[in-house]
């Protein structure tokens, strides 16, 4: 019933819309809609400042590097200069590329690495899972292609907020109060940073400045990429990794570079979905939702009678993506033909093995890896000049390595204990087919769940993307069934409690998530447990009949802004 109001409700806006674009031009908005451009980041204040980029008639890159500076201090534990980024972006005549800025594998790096995988999910800081990190080449290289502002305009708010200094958001103080996140003995100057002088850890409120990383992002602001990657920033940041037993080297900060490619593309009704290509996640989104459109669903796939059969459909879609994460490589070091996986005749095969009473055991998907991992943010941004910019950045876990670079201010990502996805595919394989012995590449960038997307349709530009490292696909995912198929408007399409399948094909809900839904899954088969935290967020823009929606997770009590 307020389904069914919602959709009269909506195509009797649809109506007047078309109506007053012809009598008056100027379309009529809803009050909490914006008209020229707008930025979905995590805070409100990143928000606001790459909103100010806009106005100042910044692009939609401008914008979301501006945002993105800014979250490195609002959310510590997210991203840094010291991760990597990827970047879909769409210029104003609707051409869109992938910026991929992921970190590498250093040259040298500690030899038998994967032996030190955990078998379950678990802390895994230290020098020797930091990967090269990318985020400042690839602001850099978007900024070159799409930038209209001063490259040094984008730091100065962050610096300024770096300099004044800035209240602990409760987002950030819930994992510095947690000894397993960082740990006082293990991350000293991750520790310290976050101390007081008595030695306890600053709570929410709490103001921190930001002196050492205001210098680097100066010198950056002043001195380009460079400053990080041929200048003493780096030298700085290299000494204090080494210091710590590290093996990365000035000569892996020299020979970094993004890479700029094509995005892949998937048809959704009306709708062209860009994503990035492997190694990012874009692939395992494609295939779950080339499944699931396969069932032509529409608001009813969630009456009463359709529904459990709708979330079955989507777990175990879910479920082959997890078998399909390992397959997931940077390109340039497999032989592999990854593309048949984002291809319709790869989902419809496994659409043809889903079966509509019962779920099938772990083994039946062929998942070789059950790691599961949380982290990440992501930003959205469009502009008025119609150029759109959906950016996804980690460090990987939370707060990364724990390394923290105290000369530079910079902490350090882990990503290279992504690799630990490829491990788990010995355990199930003949060991003495060397073969199937996980090798990792000098250069190679990690698989990763990132997938920031853009999607086109005749009407519409939607920029969405979502963090929280598992998280991401079933987030993903659930947001995008709800806007595009079930007729829930973005807001409520983002926050609907999601459905969760874990790595090892367990499902869990969200807390609000229908318990009768979970009962009757399990009754199929499904195996059940109750999830201690969420971490899926969802940020998106849209823009349609000339005006546009923005939504921040409140998950992550994320604020947007526009004008
Ligand atoms: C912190 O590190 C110490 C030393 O390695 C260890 O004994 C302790 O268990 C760790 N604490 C937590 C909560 O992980
Ligand atoms: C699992 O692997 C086996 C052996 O390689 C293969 O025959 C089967 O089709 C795979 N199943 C799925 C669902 O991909």
């Amino acid at each position: 019933m307020m389904l069914g109001l919602k959709v009269a409700v909506t195509s009797l806006c649809a109506l007047l819309v078309g109506w007053c674009v012809m009598v008056l031009v100027e379309p009529n908005c809803l009050d909490a809609e914006f008209r020229h451009g707008a930025v979905a980041a995590d805070t409100d204040t990143c928000s606001k400042i790459g909103r100010d980029m806009l106005q100042s008639g910044g692009s939609a890159v401008d914008g979301a590097i501006a945002a993105l500076l800014c979250t490195s201090l609002l959310n510590v534990q997210s991203l840094s200069l010291g991760g990597g980024t990827v970047i879909t972006v769409m210029d104003s005549s609707g051409d869109v590329k992938v910026i991929n800025a992921r970190e590498t594998t250093p040259l040298n790096f500690k030899p038998n690495l994967l032996d030190e995988c955990p078998k379950s999910f678990r802390r895994m800081a230290g020098t020797k899972w930091i990967a090269v990190p990318g985020e400042i080449r690839g602001y850099e290289e978007a900024h070159r292609r799409y930038g209209k502002l001063p490259w040094a305009s984008l730091f100065q708010p962050t610096i300024q907020l770096a300099r004044e200094g800035v209240a602990i958001r409760p987002i950030m103080a819930r994992y510095l109060a947690m000894e397993n996140y960082i740990n006082s003995s293990e991350d000293k100057a991750l520790w310290k940073f976050f101390s007081d002088e008595k030695g306890n850890q600053l709570q929410a409120g709490d103001i921190v400045k930001y002196e050492k990383l205001a210098d680097t992002l100066e010198e950056i602001a002043a001195g380009g990429a460079d400053a990080l990657y041929k200048g003493r920033v780096g030298e700085d940041l290299i000494r204090d990794i080494q210091e710590e037993g590290g093996t990365i080297t000035m000569e892996d900060l020299h020979s970094y570079q993004v890479e700029v490619t094509d995005p892949w593309t998937i048809s959704l009704g009306d709708y062209k979905m860009y994503l990035p290509p492997p190694p990012t996640g874009g692939v395992l989104l494609g295939l779950v939702l080339n499944i699931l459109k396969g069932y032509n669903m529409t608001p009813s796939a969630l009456d009463a009678d359709q529904k459990v059969l709708t979330y079955h459909r989507l777990a175990e879609a879910l479920k082959f993506s997890t078998a399909a994460k390992h397959h997931v490589r940077d390109m340039k070091f497999t032989t592999a033909d990854l593309k048949k996986l984002s291809e319709d005749a790869f989902a419809d095969h496994l659409r043809s093995l889903i079966s509509s009473d019962h779920t099938n055991k772990r083994k039946f998907y062929n998942i070789s890896s059950q790691l599961d991992t949380v982290g990440t943010t992501h930003v959205s941004v469009l502009a008025e000049d119609g150029s759109a910019a959906s950016i996804t950045s980690t460090i990987n876990h939370i707060f990364g390595s724990r390394v923290y670079s105290q000369r530079t201010g910079i902490l350090l990502n882990n990503q290279l204990a992504d690799f630990c996805h490829r491990v788990r595919e010995i355990n199930h394989a003949d060991r003495r087919d060397s073969r199937m012995i996980p090798v990792v590449y000098p250069g190679e960038r990690p698989p990763s769940l990132t997938s920031p997307a853009i999607l086109k349709s005749d009407w519409e530009t939607l920029v969405i993307g979502a963090s929280g490292g598992s998280f991401i696909t079933g987030g993903f995912a659930s947001a995008l069934m709800n806007y595009l198929w079930f007729g829930k408007s973005l807001p409520d399409a983002i926050a609907a409690p999601i459905l969760f399948v874990d790595g090892r094909t367990v499902i869990k809900g969200e807390p609000g998530f229908d318990e009768d839904v979970l009962q009757a899954l399990v009754a199929m088969g499904h195996q059940r447990e109750e999830a201690v935290r969420f971490f899926n967020v969802v940020n998106a823009v849209s823009k349609k009949n000339g005006c546009i929606c923005a939504v921040s997770d409140a998950r992550k009590m994320g604020q947007p802004a526009g004008y």
